[in-house]
């Protein structure tokens, strides 16, 4: 599939979509949001690709929402259709066997903020702004925002952020816990990479099902999720992973991880 709203760069193991719309402040219209879930099917396949990073084009935004001038004249049934899809590629996101960090470049509103939510880790720069301005509008999040944005912020923020509207900034998002770090924007790549290039020194088969584990845990009824912890804690034992840390540890040594 050729890309139009959309690049992708692979170097050692790290994928970088980004999102490229630049008239509409990288706003998610339909045609990027299929794209967006051809290259996640694409990387989930490739082997060559241990982490993806999703940001944005430019140095204003992120991604300014879902795309206001397409929505615009949406019958019911159209608005739902439009909702299904945003909330199934950004599911899949979610359900990813790969870790996928947002590294957050500007404005991150409605959609691009319920992107950034169903991202594992964010992480964003100085000038960066979140929020789900939807009832502005007269309608609500349609992405999964009021599902993630709960889970993450708890019930009562996530309750302000979305009857308000309100746009808060990095260091807000930060002390909330809607981000994992703020730094400058021309480091922002950087340090998403120095994440990234982290996590592939482990065990990624463990990363992997961490993942699902932690997912779960938002999910199932607590013993429901410590038996899924404790089955895929025992997985864990069938890769040669294990064995190599566990060794290297041992031995004194940094441990060689195959990620099988
Ligand atoms: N959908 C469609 N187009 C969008 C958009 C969106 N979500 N967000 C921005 N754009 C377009 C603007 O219409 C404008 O297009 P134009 O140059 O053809 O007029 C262009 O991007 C630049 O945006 P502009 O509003 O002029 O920039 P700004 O710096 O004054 O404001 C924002 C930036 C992000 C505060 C403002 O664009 C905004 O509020 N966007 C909508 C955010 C939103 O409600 N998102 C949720 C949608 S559900």
């Amino acid at each position: 599939m050729e890309y139009k709203n959309i690049d992708v760069k692979k170097e050692e193991g790290i994928a970088t979509i980004t999102i490229s719309r630049p008239k509409a402040l990288n706003a998610l219209n339909t045609e990027t949001l299929e794209e967006l879930e051809n290259v996640l099917e694409v990387l989930q396949n490739d082997d060559g690709v241990k982490v993806i990073v999703i940001t944005g084009a430019g140095e204003k935004a992120f991604v300014a929402g879902a795309d206001i001038s397409e929505m615009k004249d949406m019958s019911v049934f159209e608005a739902k259709k439009f909702a299904e899809l945003g909330q199934k590629v950004f599911r899949k996101i979610e359900l990813m066997k790969k870790p996928v960090i947002a590294a957050v470049n500007g404005y991150a509103l409605g959609g691009g903020c319920e992107l950034a939510l169903a991202c594992d880790i964010r992480i964003a720069s100085r000038n960066a702004k979140f929020g789900q301005p939807e009832v502005g509008l007269g309608i609500i999040p349609g992405f999964g925002g009021t599902q993630r944005l709960p889970r993450i912020v708890g019930v009562s923020k996530a309750k302000e952020l979305i009857y308000t509207g309100d746009m808060i900034d990095a260091e807000e998002a930060l002390r909330i816990g809607l981000i994992s770090k703020v730094v400058e924007q021309d480091k922002l790549l950087e340090e998403a990479y120095g994440i990234a290039k982290k996590i592939m020194s482990k065990g990624l088969v463990a990363v992997s099902l961490a993942k699902e584990a932690i997912n779960k845990s938002l999910e199932v009824d607590i013993d429901s999720g410590m038996e899924y912890e404790a089955n895929a804690f025992a997985l864990c034992f069938g890769t040669q992973d294990q064995k190599e840390g566990m060794a290297a540890f041992l031995e004194k040594r940094a441990p060689k991880f195959e990620g099988r």
